[in-house]
């Protein structure tokens, strides 16, 4: 790398307002100077500038404008067989890849490593990452094809994410099928507009978002990569849903048969207040409105069936053509900031982490893209089939609370298989019950593997 004088940088940093990024320049050796000056010239000028715009405004930004709910699909019964028998053809072929965003730094849960490595199997206490690498592994067995697995890691534990893929052996994955690549970072603004140094010689960076999985792919040629695979259709979830019916055909399926460039799972919000974002129309194109965007009105309108009017959340369950990715991630999507607690370098050099907020982080969201999408396909869902998410400690979306949903799942489906499954006062399964997808993707399997003389008297972890 060109070695760049102190005097260079201080005129530029001068000329941005950013002179105090030097401020400990006196005291550092010349491995810390090398590196501080090396994050200051990666630093994108025009970005702290558009930064700077987004936590000038006060108010929520644009106008709104009118929005009206926006379309969800019926798939009848034969929908459902032709979306299916075209989801499982694509995937035959090659032509599906699956793409788990888990670069996030799971604040919430607390949890010591990358949120995919938390436990969340009710019996078997297998990890996110085992249990969606299973599903995966499932799926290629099934359709006897393999899938390209993507997984987005962040610089804060992607080291961690692939040595535990490795140590458990990928789950019993090709590892040649499993791609890890890493997000972006982006730094973090005090109000009066000064970058955050996190230490003497270090700005605090922090992940850019999930929407920063399409400069991500495109950076490290993962694009081009699947195109040469031959794959079409990718089908993108998040890390924190032990639910998540990966690379579902019949919403594969659907997707194609549509021409959709992308489709949204969505489910029947519980609550007005609900936290999940909706998707509605606003000036011909579908948007997701956050919960928090929606006006009071808005979130308590209801249609004449006493339905919510904006009553579908969605929850960051997606499929892309892959075409429709790779023409997005030449476009920057835009940033949306959060004022946060920021870890900040003290006159004496030591890191400290404020009590409360001091700054604004910035982050690209994946939903940015959906107005650009000419054709979308909203797909509705049960629930409680397929989304629980670990987002908390304690309380709600917390481990307890998806624990308790997939024995719900699994006791569902051994219902459907004909088991007799025995519930406590509350209405649970009496026993914990855990199907390991290899086992059983749904009912119909379980009913095939399942011996005549199966009888539920304890807790299982069928395998
Ligand atoms: P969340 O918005 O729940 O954030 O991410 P998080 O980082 O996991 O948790 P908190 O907010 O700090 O508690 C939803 C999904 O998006 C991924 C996460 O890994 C998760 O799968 N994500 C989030 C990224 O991949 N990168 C990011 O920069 C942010």
């Amino acid at each position: 790398m060109k070695t760049i004088s102190l005097e260079e940088l201080e005129n530029k940093l001068t000329a941005a307002g950013q002179a105090h990024l030097l401020r400990f320049w006196p005291q550092l050796d010349d491995a810390g100077r090398e590196r501080l000056a090396a994050e200051i010239m990666a630093i994108d000028w025009g970005q702290v500038s558009r930064m700077q715009q987004l936590i000038a405004e006060t108010g929520p930004g644009e106008s709104r404008g009118d929005i009206a709910p926006a379309p969800v699909a019926r798939i009848d019964a034969a929908e459902t067989q032709r979306s299916r028998r075209e989801g499982h053809a694509a995937l035959a072929a090659g032509k599906t890849a699956v793409l788990l965003v888990a670069g996030g730094q799971g604040s919430r849960l607390g949890f010591d490593g990358p949120k995919g490595a938390f436990p969340v199997g009710p019996v078997s206490h297998a990890s996110l990452f085992e249990i969606h690498a299973r599903k995966v592994l499932a799926l290629e067995k099934s359709c006897r094809a393999g899938i390209p697995f993507l997984v987005m890691t962040s610089r804060a534990n992607d080291a961690q994410t692939r040595a535990f893929f490795e140590r458990n052996d990928y789950f019993g994955l090709t590892p040649e099928r499993v791609w890890f690549f890493t997000q972006g970072m982006l730094p973090a603004m005090l109000p009066d507009g000064r970058l955050i140094l996190e230490a003497p010689d270090r700005l605090f960076l922090a992940p850019d978002g999930h929407g920063g999985v399409l400069a991500a792919l495109k950076r490290v040629g993962l694009l081009d990569k699947l195109a040469a695979h031959g794959v079409e259709t990718v089908f993108y979830f998040q890390v924190d849903n032990p639910l998540a019916q990966i690379a579902d055909p019949v919403f594969i399926g659907f997707h194609r048969r549509q021409r959709a460039r992308m489709s949204l799972k969505v489910c029947v919000k519980r609550s007005p207040d609900e936290g999940l974002g909706v998707v509605a129309v606003r000036g011909g194109s579908n948007v997701i409105i956050e919960y928090t965007e929606l006006t009071e009105d808005q979130k308590q309108a209801r249609e004449h069936d006493g339905a919510l009017r904006f009553g579908y959340g969605s929850v960051a369950i997606h499929v892309f053509s892959l075409d429709f990715l790779a023409q997005q991630a030449e476009r920057e999507l835009p940033l949306h900031r959060a004022y946060k607690k920021i870890p900040v370098c003290a006159e004496n050099g030591r890191t400290e982490m404020p009590a409360s907020p001091n700054g604004f982080k910035f982050e690209r969201f994946i939903f940015d893209v959906l107005p650009r999408a000419e054709r979308v396909a909203l797909v509705p869902f049960e629930r409680e089939h397929e989304f629980a998410p670990v987002k908390n400690a304690t309380g709600e979306d917390s481990p307890d609370t998806a624990r308790a949903a997939m024995i719900r799942r699994f006791a569902h489906d051994l219902r459907e298989a004909g088991v007799d499954v025995p519930r406590d006062a509350a209405g649970m399964p009496r026993f914990a019950i855990e199907i390991d997808p290899l086992y059983a993707a749904d009912a119909s399997e379980l009913r095939r593997k399942l011996p005549p003389e199966f009888r539920l008297n304890g807790d299982i972890y069928l395998r």
